[in-house]
């Protein structure tokens, strides 16, 4: 599908090739009743128009985006959010399992033709409501255009994952922001993104590197204790520990 959608993506600060770390937002469908999901995802601009994300086969992003094709891209600069969105555990209290309703606002979307095909599988009417976090600065609206599975590498050896070409269809931007990350809130996180991978150590019983991942989030988090002061790292970092808890019961 081709969009003659145009935005220059500069303006709101992304550079072609560099690697962001977004919130995706995507929903399933339950009988008429439509269920968001949100989770932090790596987010490439690769063209003027083409973003491509990586999540894996098993990710609820991923199932959402493969049956209905739209997702919203929210940009945050609340890192708690990202540790919300990320760690999952079964441990937490059901209102941090999954964003609830207060969360989330709705973007009314005019089904144009060139999505029409896309649209017609959620409504027949001719705009969607999609979700998106009322907490974000701006969003960009797309369509998954094309799939195709790859193969990475990392510390577990080879492992699938699903490469989505994204077509954008809308943009909104809420208030001006160019929030850079400061170091508590980068910190935090990689811890988070460290406590996502210690979730797969402790599965496939890789003692050695659970323990080697467990020291590095232990450092991480004294640091961010250090920095203080910073309400919304030490709030993600509050969720950190109650996950690894989880995983560790
Ligand atoms: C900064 C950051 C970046 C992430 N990037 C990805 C990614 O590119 N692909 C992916 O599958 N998971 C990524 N994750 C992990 C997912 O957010 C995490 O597995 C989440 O629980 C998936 O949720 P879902 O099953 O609701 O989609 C990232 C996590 C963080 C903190």
């Amino acid at each position: 599908m081709s969009s003659n959608f145009q935005i220059d993506f500069t303006s709101i600060g992304l550079k072609k090739n560099y690697l962001y770390e977004i919130l995706a937002t995507t929903f399933s469908i339950d009988g008429t009743l439509m269920v968001p999901n949100t989770a932090s995802m790596g987010l490439r601009l690769v063209d003027k128009e083409l973003f491509k994300i990586w999540p894996y086969p098993n990710t609820t992003t991923y199932k959402n985006i493969e049956n209905n094709k739209f997702l919203v891209l929210n940009f945050i600069d609340d890192v708690f959010l990202y540790a919300l969105t990320s760690l999952k555990g079964y441990n937490l209290s059901k209102s941090d399992r999954a964003l609830s309703e207060k969360y989330y606002n709705y973007y009314t979307l005019g089904v144009k033709e060139e999505y029409k095909d896309f649209a017609k599988r959620i409504t027949s009417a001719d705009s969607i409501q999609l979700p998106y976090l009322n907490q974000a600065w701006a969003i960009i609206v797309c369509i998954a255009t094309n799939i195709n599975q790859i193969l990475r590498k990392d510390d577990f050896g080879e492992f699938k994952l699903m490469e989505v070409n994204l077509t954008v269809i809308s943009y909104e931007k809420y208030r001006e922001s160019f929030k850079l990350f400061n170091r508590a809130e980068n910190l935090t996180l990689e811890t988070i993104v460290l406590a996502t991978k210690l979730n797969v150590a402790i599965e496939k019983k890789e003692r050695a590197l659970t323990e080697s991942i467990k020291r590095k989030i232990e450092e991480n988090v004294s640091n961010v204790m250090r920095f203080g002061k910073n309400v919304s790292a030490l709030k993600a970092i509050e969720h950190v520990t109650d996950y690894i808890k989880g995983l560790e019961s």
